[in-house]
Order: C-alpha cells, then structure tokens, then sequence
C-alpha cells in the first residue's frame, strides 16, 4: 500500500544533529510513494551532506535562493507550487523563530512564506535540546507559527544528543511519516469521540493459565489510526495484543471481559461512536482459583465449569445514550461460514445499526481482510484488501451514517 502516492512534498533539513534522522526519513517517504524534493539550509548541511539526501530523494538538492540552474531565477516560488505539503523535519529552534517573524533570508525559510498557504501546508517537527524547548521564546515561537497555519507535529521525550533528557528529540522518522499521512486523510469525523474495542480477552484459570483466543487486534488497532486520521478524538481498549498505540490514540489496557465492559461503560459515557471489535471470550471459569492447580500424579483432569460473561456491545447500545442516537455502536461478527446469514442475525440479536462481518479464520493475525457491511437496508461488500484501507473506508462509511443522521 503506497499511502503517499502521487504526492509531492519538499523536505526542509534546518540545523541540528537530528538530520542523521531526516535521511531515514526521506527514504520512508519515497517508499512510501511520494516524489521528495529537499531543501537543506547552510547549518543541515553542516551535519548531512547534501550528496546523500540527493541519493536518497533521487532529485538534486536544493541550498540557495542563489541557484544559477533555476531557469527563472526564482527557486523559492517554483518549489511549493507543484508541492502537496512542505515539512521542515528537523525544524530547529532558530528556524521556528524564522517563521514566527516571517523572515525570509535563506531558501528554506524563503519558500515556507512564499508558499501558497491556503493550499500547501506546513508541517513542523522541530528537534533541540529540552532547555531550548521548554524555553518561553521558543514556545512564543511555535504558538505564533501554528496561529501562522502551521502544524506541529510533537516532539519525542527521552535521550538527547546532548547528554540530557527530555523533551525536545526529533519524532521518529515511522511516527513523522503517519503523520503526514494522516494530514492527508479527509477529516471525516471532526468533533467525533470514537470508542474502539480490539482484541482478545484473557479468562483466568488460575494465576498461570486462562483462555484467549487467537485475535490479534490488527483491525480494531487500523480502525482507531483511521479514525484519528479522520480527525476524531480515540479511546481504543485494548486486551492483551503486542501491538503500538497508534498515535494520538488514548489507549486503555484490559484482561478479561468483565475488565473491558467496565473500561467500555466509563469510556462509552462521552463517546458518540462505538465499534466493537474485540474477539470477547464468550464464556469464562466459574472459579479462579488464587494457586496454581497441580498435577498430582493421580491421572485426574480438574473438572472447569463455565459462566458466560456480559456481551458488552448489547449493553453499551441498550444504554440511553445509543437508544437515543447520541453513541452510534457497530458490532463485528467472525465467523465461519454463512457470513449474511449470521451477520444478519446478529445484527438484529445485538441491537446495532451496523454490524461488520468477517470470516475469522481468513483473517485472524493477517494483514488483510474482508469485509461484509450489512444494515437493516441490506449488505455491501467491501472487498479484500490492507486492514487501514479497509479502516479507512469503514470509517468513511459510518462518517456518512451519521452525517446523514444529524
Ligand atoms: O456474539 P459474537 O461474539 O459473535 O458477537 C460479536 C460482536 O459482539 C463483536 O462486535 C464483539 O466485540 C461483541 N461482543 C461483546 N461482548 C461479548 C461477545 C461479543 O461485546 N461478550
């Protein structure tokens, strides 16, 4: 999947020992599909050299608002027109302060204010040292460029180059390119408050042993990054998965079911979405036992009983909050065959405007799927692909719900 196809960017590397990050970066943003022009200022060019962010964008850098080979002489407006987005990756405490006053006395700063600004945006991840972070003019600096129209994309907290820590790092080049891709994505559920379930849940047997099952919470994990993209705010709880917190994303850890109704009742009083995708373990031992149960040599199984545990979709869309319109809840259903059939049914059973079904031995750990988007009008199909497109298109699907809605 190329997230950043046919989009053209201009890389802007201000000063500061960040710009060792900024050639991975690059590299990700051309895999990623994007065409890259880089713009480097006097002081980036101190701690990377041009030659390898030429090999790595595959188009000559550009240094000098001076540039002899620019046919019209005018190298800072022929750089944005063509362009998507510009990022400044790093951005450095002296530039910000660039763009705060509007100066414009080297190429990169040059073309960030000659850009068309309605159209091209900003984007910033600055990279200093903390005490050059936190300080108040910086901090002046960055609220004047973001009321300017640019976009700050964070700053990373831990080890610095310097010696110190804290806040101030460069993101990581994996965490800079979500992120431009997210400022493409339609803002679709701007002012939304979407609540994900993802996962598995994990029922005790005694303290060393329980029962799961084999959901990896990939789709419930795209469908939140989706959904932050689509500019929502997110709460994902999540059972027990390895999987990084998609960013901007307010996660919530759980064990067992009655662990995740009770994070999915509290989350659920401000959300104005529900999906439910977590694989809830339908059924949980009676007893956990506080020891674990020992083999003791005489060939007798322990003897399990079972309870079933609360189905905590139908609760949350029986609450007042869902009957009244104001939390739109969607249920998934794995299955194994019959996919119409049982979605339809459960749709009804569940008490869900929409319900999405899958086949869950297909797409159990994989990176793709199918999907079955089944209402009370009838069923549509979206049809195999990469989990975060089929996120994304689901949440284009329910965007329009309840727009339609309101
Ligand atoms: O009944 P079944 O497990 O097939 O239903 C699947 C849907 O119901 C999913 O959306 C799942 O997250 C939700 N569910 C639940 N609580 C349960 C069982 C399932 O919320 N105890």
């Amino acid at each position: 999947m190329k997230d950043l196809a046919g989009k053209h960017l201009v890389l802007v590397l201000t000063g500061g020992v960040a710009c060792y990050k900024a050639a991975e970066l690059c590299r990700l943003l051309v895999k990623a599909g994007a065409t890259v022009q880089v713009v480097m200022s006097d002081a980036a060019a101190q701690f990377i050299t041009p030659v390898t962010m030429q090999a790595l964008s595959q188009h000559p850098v550009r240094l000098s608002q001076w540039d002899a080979d620019e046919p019209n002489a005018m190298g800072h407006i022929n750089l944005t027109r063509a362009a998507d987005a510009v990022l400044v990756a790093p951005c450095s405490a002296d530039f910000m302060a660039k763009l705060a006053q509007g100066r414009a006395d080297d190429l990169p700063s040059l073309l960030c204010l000659a850009r068309p600004a309605q159209r091209v945006p900003l984007l910033l991840a600055p990279a200093m040292n903390r005490e050059m972070w936190v300080h108040p003019a910086t901090q002046r600096n960055l609220a004047q460029a973001v009321a300017d129209g640019a976009t700050v994309l964070g700053v990373g907290c831990g080890e610095q180059a310097c010696g110190e820590s804290g806040d101030g790092r460069m993101l990581e080049p994996q965490q800079i390119l979500a992120a431009v891709v997210a400022s493409f994505q339609p803002k679709l559920l701007q002012g939304q408050h979407v609540l994900v379930s993802a996962g598995p849940t994990y029922e005790a047997i005694d303290p060393v042993r329980g029962i799961t099952n084999l959901s990896s919470g990939k789709m419930g994990f795209a469908i939140a990054r989706a959904a932050r993209e689509a500019g929502a705010t997110v709460t994902l709880v999540a059972g027990p998965v390895h999987l990084a917190t998609p960013a901007g994303v307010q996660r919530v850890d759980v064990v067992s079911a009655q662990n995740m109704l009770l994070a999915v009742m509290e989350q659920g009083q401000k959300a104005t979405v529900f999906v439910s995708t977590a694989a809830v373990a339908d059924w949980r031992p009676a007893q956990a036992t506080d020891q674990k149960i020992k083999k003791d040599g005489s060939g007798q199984v322990p003897q399990l009983s079972f309870v079933e545990n609360p189905d905590i979709l139908a609760t949350l869309a029986q609450s007042p909050r869902a009957q009244s319109g104001e939390l739109f809840c969607v249920g998934f259903a794995a299955e194994s065959h019959d996919l119409l059939a049982n979605a339809q049914a459960k749709r009804l059973r569940k008490g869900v405007p929409l319900l999405v079904g899958n086949i869950g031995p297909a797409t159990f750990g994989q990176d793709d799927n199918a999907l079955l988007l089944v209402d009370a009008q009838g069923a549509r199909e979206l049809p195999r692909s990469d989990k975060l497109s089929l996120a994304r298109e689901l949440i284009a699907d329910i965007a329009s719900r309840i727009s339609a809605k309101g």
